[in-house]
């Protein structure tokens, strides 16, 4: 069979990112330019400064990965671009990249859900295994789906409140920690115990997952120690936290491991970074006899290869964008699963 080489453009946050992937799972060039030291600056990511950025950094983005895998956008059999969700702002920029690009270069265009990018990269020199579960984990969205095939989806579950990265990101910043805050919890929670205790949500016994009332206590305790004039354990208190909200997380792995008795499952988006989770997690899977897989580090949090990875599964079935193609902030999985479906 002819190889598919796909040109694949994320630019839905603050990343902006290309790739050029073969068979939906080989990368032959990816370029990832975060603009996350200017959102630092904030605290967090200013949309209006994400697309201006994206804006100026888009042409040299696409020449770095054309150079590194060695090839004109002529070489390419389609573009590939994330049209949802995310800041619409930034989408439109990557959207309107691709468009131009398939209009001059008369390639195919294909429009890909953020969120089935991330379950993705776990196809990135390696093959999805159906049926699976997939946890997908990231600043927007924390989401459980099982997977029948690559284009059957049945959504399970989802977070009724905040996502867990930003859970994440607000802990940190509490804790006087740098933006983009999981990876610093993450970082300074190794070196503490969880002595500090947290209320665990009362989402017994369903998918749905919740973070509010962790992230509230711990900023009410940061205060009230703070009003005390006592001194905060940072350490401590971020495994505290981390220790709180991987257990919400994994709860609910464990109980689609009862329910459904699948033996695969995935780890997706920018917190399956995280160690802790990554470790308890497999350990889960160990438990239950489940295979366990998760994408590189490079692959979970945003970047285009993963893109270019879902993108396949959609050449494959012909399913293309045309230039009617708009950018949409919120298309979650679970909306878009109730697209697929209608169109089918
Ligand atoms: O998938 P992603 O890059 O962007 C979204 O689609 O949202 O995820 C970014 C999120 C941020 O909230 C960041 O703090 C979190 O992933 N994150 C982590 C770690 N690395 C990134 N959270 C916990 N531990 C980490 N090691
Ligand atoms: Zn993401």
């Amino acid at each position: 069979m002819k190889d598919v080489i796909i040109l694949a453009i994320e630019t839905s946050c603050d990343e902006t990112s290309m790739a050029i992937v073969k068979n939906g799972n080989s990368v032959l060039a990816m370029t990832v330019l975060t603009q996350m030291d200017t959102h630092a600056n904030f605290g967090g990511v200013v949309p209006e400064i994400a697309s201006r950025m994206h804006t100026e950094n888009i042409t040299m983005v696409l020449e770095d990965t054309l150079k590194k895998a060695q090839m004109t956008v002529q070489d390419v059999d389609a573009i590939a671009v994330t049209y949802a969700p995310g800041l619409l702002g930034s989408l439109l920029v990557g959207v309107e990249c691709a468009k131009v690009l398939s209009m001059v270069y008369h390639k195919p265009l294909i429009a890909v859900n953020h969120t089935m990018g991330h379950i993705f990269a776990n196809a990135i020199d390696s093959h999805m295994v159906y049926p699976c579960l997939a946890l997908i984990v990231s600043g927007g969205h924390t989401d459980l789906v099982q997977m029948n095939s690559a284009d059957d989806i049945l959504f399970l579950g989802s977070t009724i409140d905040d996502a867990v990265g930003e859970v994440y990101d607000k802990v940190a910043r509490v804790l006087g920690l740098k933006y983009p805050g999981g990876p610093n919890v993450d970082r300074l929670s190794k070196e503490g115990e969880a002595t500090y205790s947290l209320p665990k949500p009362m989402t017994k016994s369903t998918y749905d997952f919740s973070f509010s009332g962790l992230k509230s206590a711990v900023i009410n305790l940061v205060h009230n120690e703070e009003q005390r004039g006592n001194e905060i354990r940072k350490a401590d208190l971020a495994r505290s936290f981390q220790d709180a909200a991987v257990d919400e997380l994994k709860r609910k792995v464990e109980f689609a491991y009862q329910q459904t008795n699948i033996k695969e499952m995935i780890l997706a988006g920018g917190v399956s970074a995280n160690q802790f989770l990554r470790s308890a997690i497999e350990e889960l899977s160990h438990q239950y006899g489940v295979h366990f897989h998760v994408p590189d580090y490079q692959y979970c949090t945003d970047n285009a290869a993963m893109i270019g990875a879902a993108a396949y599964i959609l050449y494959q079935k012909g399913k293309f964008a045309d230039f009617h193609l708009d950018a949409q902030s919120n298309v979650d999985i679970k909306a878009y699963v109730e697209q697929m479906k209608k169109h089918d």
